[in-house]
């Protein structure tokens, strides 16, 4: 499917209706809700089947992307503040909890995404952020990014990673 042209204008969510999805282990979506449909400007017939990548937004780093698989395929849950791509161009900004769904046996059997509206004050910090780091990728790559991405959370204390960053956002600024 062909990616929209991004355009500088945001979506307005709701306060407290949560946009959902659930993927298989590749991350393929398999369910949504009807808000994930009604944002992101796709019928649900164009999203089940789809990988969940047809929502990517050019300015997230693909570092923030390799955290999250790397810690749900290790069967960790994930929070992430994601900026998506809707169908006409348009972005929004999202609390993410990503879940591991796991069968009777405890096998992974796919993940779940549960997204709120997030402070305008947590995207104002982060906004920054992501474009530094998608900036460096483009020259050096993910290695790089990460490293500055620790760094920068480094020089806000010991106590702070990527799990927690989000907390501590709130929480320093
Ligand atoms: C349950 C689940 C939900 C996801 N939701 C999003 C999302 O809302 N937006 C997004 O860009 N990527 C989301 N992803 C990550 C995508 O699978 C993908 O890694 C990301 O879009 C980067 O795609 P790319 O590697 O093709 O650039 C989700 C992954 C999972 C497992």
């Amino acid at each position: 499917m062909k990616r929209p042209e991004p355009i500088d204008e945001e979506i307005e969510l709701k306060n407290n209706v949560y946009i959902e999805s659930d993927t298989d282990t590749k991350g393929i979506i398999t369910y949504c809700n009807d808000y994930f449909a009604e944002i992101s400007g796709y019928s649900k017939e164009e999203l089940i089947g789809e990988p969940h990548s047809i929502v990517r937004h050019p300015d997230m780093p693909k570092i923030l992307f390799k955290i999250l698989w790397d810690r749900i395929q290790n069967g960790h849950n994930f929070v992430a503040a994601v900026k998506n791509l809707a169908k006409d161009g348009r972005y929004y900004w999202v609390f993410t909890h990503f879940e591991v769904l796991r069968d009777e046996n405890g096998e992974i059997t796919g993940y779940k995404a549960s997204r709120k509206k997030i402070s305008k004050h947590v995207t104002e910090v982060l906004e920054p952020i992501y474009k530094k780091l998608v900036e460096i990728e483009k020259e050096g790559g993910m290695e790089v990014s990460g490293k500055y991405l620790t760094d920068f959370l480094k020089s806000h204390g010991d106590d702070i990673t990527v799990d927690n960053m989000l907390e501590e956002i709130h929480r320093l600024y």
